[in-house]
């Protein structure tokens, strides 16, 4: 006999689902953080991206534990955070899905970092970092990224991820 599979809805459901839906009305840049070394190149999609500070230039990055580029970023210790223009909302489909990790890079043109991540081409800017440190965020890792290096471009439109969908600014 299967086991039985219906769930009865928890206090603390409900709580996150408000947490959820409240963060939906907290419009976000678009971001697509790269990683590669000895522990494999990866990228993914990051809205939870901000500056912690300009001296030293430092940022922080959440990233999920149960993503394919949780061990690779672990790893190599490097990422290179690439703020989204409008142009790369497909771009950042990729990156946010379960596309297999060839087929996400193939999808836009990258330049090598000093760290050795991938700089993307047409960024709005980009932050080419090393992990100092690494907090506990329950399901997330907070990473702690010193800025090495910047690349910016002076034109363009934001991408921000704003209500479950994107927007321009
Ligand atoms: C707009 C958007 C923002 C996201 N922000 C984050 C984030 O800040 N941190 C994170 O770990 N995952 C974030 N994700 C999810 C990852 O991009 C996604 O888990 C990952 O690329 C897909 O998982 P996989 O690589 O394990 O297939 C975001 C996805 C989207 C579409």
């Amino acid at each position: 006999m299967p086991a039985a599979t219906a769930s009865i809805a928890h206090p603390q459901d409900d709580h996150r689902q408000a947490y959820r839906n409240a963060m939906a009305r907290l419009g976000a840049a678009v971001t697509i953080v790269t990683t590669d070394g000895p522990g494999g190149r990866a990228g993914f999609a990051a809205t939870a991206v901000c500056s912690v500070s300009d001296s030293p230039p430092t940022l922080l990055v959440c990233l999920n534990r149960g993503s394919s580029a949780y061990q690779p970023v672990s790893l190599n210790k490097v990422v290179c955070v690439n703020v989204l223009s409008a142009e790369h909302e497909a771009l950042s489909r990729l990156f946010g899905g379960k596309t297999p990790v060839e087929e996400r890079f193939a999808g836009a043109t990258w330049h090598p970092t000093e760290t050795g991540c991938h700089r993307l081409e047409g960024a709005l800017t980009s932050f080419d970092c090393r992990i100092t440190s690494i907090a506990d965020g329950a399901t997330h890792d907070v990473l702690f990224c010193a800025v090495e290096a910047i690349h910016t471009r002076e034109d363009g439109q934001a991408l921000i991820y704003f209500d479950r969908g994107y927007r321009t600014v």
